[in-house]
């Protein structure tokens, strides 16, 4: 592999690595859908965690749930580089990381009707007011979820801030084709890098999840 790396460095050739060389997903065209059958090893039900940042949470559910297969999308580089090494180090074969906006990959870049489920936690919460635009969960994020749900498909929500944590529950309480359920037990206790921070502060988690149901 080095020897390669040098070879196409010296006559700046690309250089093509396999899924195996790396869980990060190369992006060749952010205007084509991704093909899940080229992604994954196996053919199996696909979660996606939309800012998985150091992915502590992800490599952990995912090593608990083989037969799934997941996706972690995250913008900031440094952040995916530790999904990827982290999956690595564990060998999970069922893990992927890809370095986009997490709206414009469900609207773009997800086939639809593909996702068993979404999980999204601690989302940036933008806390002034001028800046809650820029707030992942708004109005508009129902539809983009049931865009990327398969039927039964589940959005698991977990934030420390409850001004977003009520944004949220509005959002998802507007849309009629979502109905709140419980978040499982199994999957509560598996906890996310902020939220052990958060929680080592005294600072408890607010938790929902809502199944789509047409
Ligand atoms: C507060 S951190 C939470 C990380 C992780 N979910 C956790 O709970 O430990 C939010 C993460 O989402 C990423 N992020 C924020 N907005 C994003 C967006 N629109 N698309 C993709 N990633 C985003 C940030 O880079 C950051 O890593």
């Amino acid at each position: 592999m080095l020897a390669m790396l040098q070879f196409a460095n010296r006559f700046s050739l690309p250089v093509i690595t396999s899924a195996a060389d790396s869980l990060i997903i190369p992006l060749h065209s952010i205007l084509d859908r991704l093909d899940l059958s080229k992604l994954f090893p196996a053919e199996q039900p696909l979660e996606v965690e939309l800012g998985c940042g150091d992915a502590s949470f992800l490599v952990a559910y995912a090593g608990c749930h083989p037969r799934r297969n997941f996706i972690g999308v995250e913008r900031l580089l440094g952040r995916l580089q530790k999904l990827d090494r982290k999956g690595r180090r564990v060998g999970l074969a069922n893990t992927r990381g890809v370095r986009i906006e997490s709206s414009y990959f469900l609207q773009y870049l997800l086939p639809p009707h593909s996702v068993t489920a979404l999980h999204i936690y601690f989302p940036d919460p933008w806390p002034k007011l001028k800046h809650h635009r820029h707030r992942l969960i708004n109005e508009s994020f129902p539809s983009l979820a049931r865009l990327a749900l398969l039927p039964g498909g589940i959005v698991y929500l977990r934030t420390d801030d409850l001004d977003y944590f009520t944004q949220m529950n509005d959002a998802f309480s507007a849309a009629a084709f979502f109905e709140r359920i419980e978040t499982p037990a199994r999957l509560a206790e598996i906890s996310t890098d902020f939220e052990r921070d958060f929680n080592s502060q005294g600072i408890p988690t607010l938790r929902a999840a809502y199944a789509l149901i047409d």
